[in-house]
């Protein structure tokens, strides 16, 4: 028997099975729901200020207009969010002690929107890129090396003090060695039996990362200096398969891989290699590659957003962070 053989045609005309709308849709192979998405936001105090240069349409929420949004995303369906904060320059130090003030900005978010909101999912970042003065996601000693050790300390504090505001899941995006096992470990040992990590843990060391640094007001702080000696080469896949074990083992119950839609084969790979749930972050750069053209009118905006979101799914992401995960949602709903 010849099967999918284009001699054997006229029995094998695949485009039976592509006549009509209905039946494109009953042997779909991957569908996209709101289920899918987490919507990131920046936080601002309610006297900074609200745009970001770069990305159109993405703006910086203070907590009370934070609230009134989530009304509007709930009602299309969306169930989890991502907060990263924006903190005032005056804020930031070396040794990033705004990170673990548990009164910070996130804490602060983290309270009223669980008070409101007791039903969404709010992901927080666990990094100090925010709020160093260097803006790079570690401390830096002396002689100028990122010093692992003593960061993953602070970066441990951090998270028990979101888990304590109630954060249900705490999304370590550094890439140091060893900070998942020692967030697990002093979440475990604080009581915090319940809060999962998701980790950021094929972070690769990506160009499309530029118009989010703006959002955060860290690109500036950071200048020419790279991520590089904590980020993943982009050249590599085999390494991130290596992080995203080890990040399971350390007590993951969730792993990323970011950016995403350059890096299906990571995904898959990865898909292929671990059981647990894979998100994927669809970057700002991404972001403003389909939000530019489309405003150029050279492509389809909701057409490329949603094929966009399809594919990274269909690569074997099961969650989706995405910029556009608001309209996407809308256009899902109607
Ligand atoms: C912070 C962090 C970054 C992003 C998410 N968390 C930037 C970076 O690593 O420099 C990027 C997200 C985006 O570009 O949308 N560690």
């Amino acid at each position: 028997m010849k099967f999918f053989n284009s001699k054997g045609f006229p029995y094998h005309r695949g485009r039976r099975l592509r006549s009509f709308d209905y039946l494109r849709d009953l042997v779909s192979e991957n569908t996209l729901t709101v289920n899918d998405f987490v919507m990131p936001y920046f936080v601002r105090e309610d006297n900074d200020d609200p745009s970001i240069e770069g990305m159109k349409d993405i703006k910086r929420f203070s907590i009370s207009e934070l609230l009134k949004e989530l009304d509007t995303i709930s009602n299309y369906g969306i169930k989890a969010i991502a907060l990263f904060p924006k903190v005032f320059k005056e804020k930031k130090s070396l040794k990033a002690e705004e990170s673990y003030n548990n009164e910070n900005l996130i804490c602060r978010a983290i309270k009223s929107i669980s008070k409101r909101f007791p039903e969404i999912i709010i992901i927080c970042d666990v990094a100090l890129d925010a709020y160093t003065l260097s803006g790079h996601d570690g401390i830096i000693d002396e002689d100028g090396k990122i010093n692992n050790d003593y960061t993953i300390d602070i970066l441990s504090k951090m998270a028990v003090n979101f888990a304590d505001c109630g954060c249900k899941v705490i999304a370590p995006s550094d890439m140091m060695d060893g900070r998942v096992k020692i967030i697990r470990e002093n979440l475990e040992k604080n009581g915090f039996f319940d809060t999962n990590i998701l980790s950021y843990s094929s972070k690769f060391c990506s160009n499309f990362y530029a118009p989010f640094r703006d959002a955060l007001g860290s690109k500036k702080n950071l200048g020419n200096s790279k991520k590089n000696s904590y980020q993943i080469s982009f050249n590599n896949s085999r390494e991130a398969l290596k992080e995203s074990i080890e990040d399971i083992h350390e007590g993951a119950d969730m792993i990323m891989v970011k950016p995403a839609g350059y890096y299906l084969d990571i995904i898959k790979e990865i898909r292929g290699n671990c059981l647990v749930p894979i998100a994927a972050y669809q970057v700002s750069g991404e972001y403003c590659l389909i939000k530019s053209a489309s405003e150029k009118n050279l492509i389809n905006f909701k057409d490329c957003v949603l094929e966009s979101l399809t594919c990274i799914k269909r690569s074997g992401a099961d969650i989706i962070f995405s910029y556009f995960a608001k309209d996407a949602a809308e256009w899902l709903k109607q």
